[in-house]
């Protein structure tokens, strides 16, 4: 039986897991969960930054991002770069013990140890008034480590860090 939920937000709260990702501005790393493609041609991405984190700071700076796709086992980078601020000048690489790793489209550093690497130009951005604020980039550039599989990237919602889900059949 169904019934209608007292509070909306349970809704949101409801819904699946999304791919977690650690963006790259500047030097700084911030985990989000916020994110999904937005285009297949041209390429896009989109991500939603809180507008008091120093990352929408840099976004708004810089006007150009990576997304490093982190695997389950690099869980506690997610953890690091989830609960540690860039704004007082604090490394996340070196607290991460993780790798800057130079991109060839934008300034923004990339994570070395993260297998799949995602270069963006934001190309618009999305002032509404609620929670987040969203910034569509461009994808310019992709490093892919050869053996990577999307079967590796991590999934959180709610709360909740999971690994993706069993295969079912091709589409
Ligand atoms: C699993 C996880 C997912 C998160 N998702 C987001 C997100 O989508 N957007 C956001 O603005 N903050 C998100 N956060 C919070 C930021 O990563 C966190 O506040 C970070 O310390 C901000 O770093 P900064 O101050 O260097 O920008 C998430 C944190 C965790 C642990």
């Amino acid at each position: 039986m169904k019934r209608i939920e007292d509070e909306l937000i349970k809704g949101i709260w409801a819904l699946p897991s999304f791919p977690v990702v650690l963006v790259t501005v500047g030097h700084n790393i911030m985990t989000a969960g916020a994110f999904h493609f937005y285009s297949f041609d041209p390429p896009c991405v989109m991500v939603g930054i809180i507008h008091d984190k120093y990352t929408n700071e840099l976004m708004n700076q810089y006007n150009e991002f990576g997304i490093n796709i982190p695997t389950v086992d690099q869980i506690e980078i997610v953890h690091i770069c989830g609960s540690k601020s860039g704004k007082g000048g604090e490394n996340k690489y070196s607290l991460a013990g993780i790798t800057p790793m130079s991109g060839v489209k934008i300034k923004s550093s990339l994570i070395k140890e993260c297998p799949l690497n995602l270069e963006c130009k934001v190309v618009h951005k999305i002032d509404f008034p609620g929670s987040h604020q969203w910034f569509v980039g461009e994808v310019k550039a992709v490093h892919k480590d050869e053996n990577y599989s999307r079967d590796q990237a991590l999934m959180f919602w709610g709360g909740e860090y999971r690994k993706v889900g069993e295969f079912l059949e091709n589409s």
